[in-house]
């Protein structure tokens, strides 16, 4: 379930060339099932139609607050009152200044000036347009009114020269999105998670690994970020990209991790270890590839750093220390053993076997296990379990 799912959007767009790109967020959208409304300026609609936006929504289109029609009479005050957020997107440099104005002399600025619900700007202009210091004071008033904005990216625009204002990537309004609607919970927690496997090479072609994707951890620092946390990422081989607002650390090794970890660990109020470190690693790493023979090969493998132990041995006073359990069997015995013998707050257990849980899927099913409690969650998404996570270690953490 995305947290999106069933939240009431009211997507205002305007005369920029990325009015296209508002489309295809309202495609995005749907998708995770948010309910969308969409308001365009006359000025849009030479970009995009009313009718591309209706047959992406599902839901007819407003543009016109002197419609004679029912919903038209009173849209600009009703659309935000039945509305979850207002998202402006592209919001054009006269669109801005005409907010910063409080000018209501089309549906979307009365519908914008009439909202008590939270507002997202997200700007799109040429570069020069933007950093002008009337488009600068006028960003800076929305800020004072309370809006969320997303800041343009830097790129390629429309007008072919490179620099500031192309709109914001749907990621980065995706999570703006997501962090109005999380609590703001973990608001002054510094938090360290790891994410993906590590890789111990053989030779300079081999490694030793596993299927972890990084998923877990990911969503873990997605959702930390979106409830206020500041967070770090140490991260192993996965192909994900770096979650907005998150510092990402990438290692290779289950050395390499354990270093970054260790590093940081003193400055966290918790660590969350989701990263599938190997146990083990060749004794010695070949310095040319290994040749086939007709005898086979044996290795000769070490053990790793065990990283959770040696936290929970050298643990600071207030840090809330989390592991995860990998199991196939006995999975409550072995999370429990793992809890205690880790000197861990939480363990999360999940079951490797499963078709939709533990490694390389999207979702999960896992067991919280705290000194107190033990909790068996449903199968969610990977992301919904992440806050659930978070949730009890925010519980664990009003407790200690
Ligand atoms: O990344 P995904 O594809 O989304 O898959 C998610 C996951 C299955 C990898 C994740 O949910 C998970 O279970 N991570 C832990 C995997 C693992 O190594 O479990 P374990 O039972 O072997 O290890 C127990 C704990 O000790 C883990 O917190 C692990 O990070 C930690 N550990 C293990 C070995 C080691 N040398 N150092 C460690 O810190």
């Amino acid at each position: 379930m995305s947290g999106l799912q069933g939240k009431r959007i009211v997507l205002g767009v305007t005369g920029s060339i990325a009015a296209f790109k508002a489309a295809e967020w309202t495609r995005s959208l749907v998708k995770e099932e948010a309910v969308v409304t969409v308001v365009l300026t006359e000025a849009a609609e030479r970009f995009v139609s009313a009718l591309t936006f209706a047959a992406l929504s599902g839901n007819p289109v407003h543009r016109d607050m002197f419609g004679d029609s029912p919903e038209a009479i009173m849209a600009h005050l009703n659309l935000s009152r039945e509305a979850d957020v207002l998202l402006v997107a592209p919001a054009t440099a006269q669109t801005i200044a005409a907010l910063a104005q409080g000018a209501a002399d089309s549906l979307l600025l009365a519908v914008v000036l009439a909202a008590r619900i939270p507002v997202v700007i997200c700007p799109a202009m040429n570069s020069n347009m933007l950093l002008h210091p009337a488009t600068q004071r006028n960003i800076r008033c929305l800020e004072e009114y309370g809006y969320h904005i997303v800041q343009p990216g830097t790129g390629e625009l429309a007008c072919g020269e490179v620099g500031d204002g192309r709109l914001a990537d749907w990621e980065a309004a995706r999570e703006k999105l997501l962090s109005l609607f999380q609590p703001d919970d973990l608001r002054g927690y510094r938090v360290l998670i790891t994410a993906g496997p590590t890789r111990e090479p053989l030779d300079p072609v081999r490694f030793l690994s596993n299927r972890s994707s990084g998923k877990m951890g990911f969503a873990l620092a997605s959702t930390a970020r979106r409830r206020g946390a500041g967070v770090t990422l140490v991260a192993g081989p996965v192909h994900l990209t770096d979650p907005p607002g998150v510092e990402v650390i990438r290692v290779t090794t289950a050395a390499e991790m354990a270093r970054a970890v260790f590093d940081r660990a003193p400055e966290m109020d918790v660590i969350i270890k989701a990263a599938a470190v190997a146990d083990f690693k060749p004794q010695v790493c070949e310095e040319h590839k290994i040749k086939k023979s007709e005898e086979g090969l044996r290795l000769e493998l070490v053990k790793n750093v065990d990283i959770l132990k040696e936290l929970g041995q050298n643990r600071h006073p207030g840090l809330t220390l989390v592991g995860f359990a990998a199991e196939s069997r006995r999975h409550v015995e072995e999370g429990r053993r793992k809890l205690r013998e880790k000197n861990l707050d939480l363990i999360v257990i999940n079951d490797i076997l499963g078709s939709t849980t533990g490694f390389d899927v999207e979702t999960n099913q896992v067991i919280l296990i705290d000194k107190q409690s033990s909790t068996t969650l449903p199968l969610l998404s990977k992301e919904a379990t992440a806050d659930h996570i978070w949730d009890r270690v925010v519980a664990i953490r009003q407790h200690a």
